[in-house]
């Protein structure tokens, strides 16, 4: 059984080196000690992940930067203020001290101000950082709701925090501020043109820089059942030749009506769309299906990190 904990017995918990799962606004993510290499093994055990993948450093205050970056360029402030706390992480520079199990050996470290009353809470009685990937196994969709982490993390985890379904729904945009211009690594539901109006400048975006983001492994963000995307104008002839148990997420098509076919109605709207994906995906996943067929979404650059997730998760 997984412990459902409240603050005074996280923070117990945190501070002997143990890993704790908690919400965030973005997606729940299981924390362990910044500064404890005991406690950092203990998260790429739980998760199954890869040990030189980097982790997220989460933070309550500003003030904490200092411990672990070695230099904060100008071009994060502005980025700060308008978007922390919230779902930006920023990739500076490593301080010494931070330790190679965070940084995945690179000279570079993540942080990320969350924007969820039970993590800032948390993280500021706690006093220091928490290294927190997203509580799901390693290639698994990220966990939205405390039940999700419970599926993936049963036994292996300490304690878990409850904090509701998580808002934003997928993962964070990181944009990396340590080489030069700043460069989007991960899109998420902070935009390309949203980060842009406020650097007043064009910027990069960079997806695939493996290894440096686990993220951009073509397999990540996957459900276990087979997902496909179709174009909108080819999801009804798709389903018409199509015999076996399917489930369709569509976001502008009138219900198609078959025996084999589960219509799920998704919203047009982006920031609605991205809550609900992987809550839906789960979903979707414990029904035995043999496809989820996804109808193809618009181009436009709010739904970047949607279309980056159902791409992987459809590779
Ligand atoms: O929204 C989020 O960011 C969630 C919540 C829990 O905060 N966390 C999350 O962590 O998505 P994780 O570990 O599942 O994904 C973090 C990504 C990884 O792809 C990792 O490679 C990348 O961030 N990353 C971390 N530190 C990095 C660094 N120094 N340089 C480049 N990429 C880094
Ligand atoms: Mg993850």
């Amino acid at each position: 059984m997984v412990l459902q904990v409240e603050i005074s017995k996280a923070i117990a918990l945190l501070r002997q080196g143990e890993v704790v799962a908690f919400p965030t606004e973005t997606v729940y993510g299981l924390g362990a000690d910044a500064t404890n290499p005991k406690a950092l093994r203990k998260v790429f055990l739980a998760k199954q992940r890869p040990m030189d993948h980097p982790l997220i450093v989460h933070i309550g205050s500003e003030a904490e930067l200092d411990m672990w970056v070695r230099e904060i360029p100008e071009v994060a402030y502005p980025l700060m203020k308008a978007f922390w706390p919230g779902p930006l992480t920023l990739i500076f520079k490593k301080s010494p001290q931070v330790v190679d199990l965070i940084t995945g050996g690179q000279d570079t470290v993540g942080l990320r101000m969350p924007n969820h009353p039970v993590a800032l809470e948390l993280l500021r009685a706690f006093g220091g950082g928490l290294a927190a990937p997203s509580a799901n196994r390693f290639g698994r969709i990220s966990p939205t709701t405390m039940s999700a982490v419970i599926d993936e993390l049963e036994g292996s985890i300490a304690g878990v925090m409850e904090g509701g379904q998580c808002e934003v729904g997928v993962e964070s945009t990181i944009v990396d501020l340590s080489h030069g211009e700043p460069r989007i690594l991960r899109p998420g539901m902070i935009t390309v043109s949203q980060i842009e109006k406020v650097l007043g400048k064009k910027i990069s975006v960079d997806e695939r820089d493996v290894p440096r983001v686990s993220g951009s492994l073509e397999s990540h963000y996957a459900p276990e059942t087979k997902m496909k995307l179709v174009a909108t104008e080819e999801v009804v002839g798709f389903l018409k030749a199509y015999l076996l148990p399917v489930a369709v997420l569509s976001y502008s098509l009138p219900e198609f009506e078959q025996d084999n076919v589960k219509w799920v109605n998704m919203s047009s709207d982006a920031v609605q769309y991205a809550h609900d994906l992987y809550k839906c995906l789960r979903m979707l996943d414990k029904e035995k299906l043999a496809l989820i067929v996804v109808e193809k979404i618009p181009e436009s650059d709010e739904w970047d990190a949607v279309r980056d997730r159902l791409n992987r998760a459809a590779f």
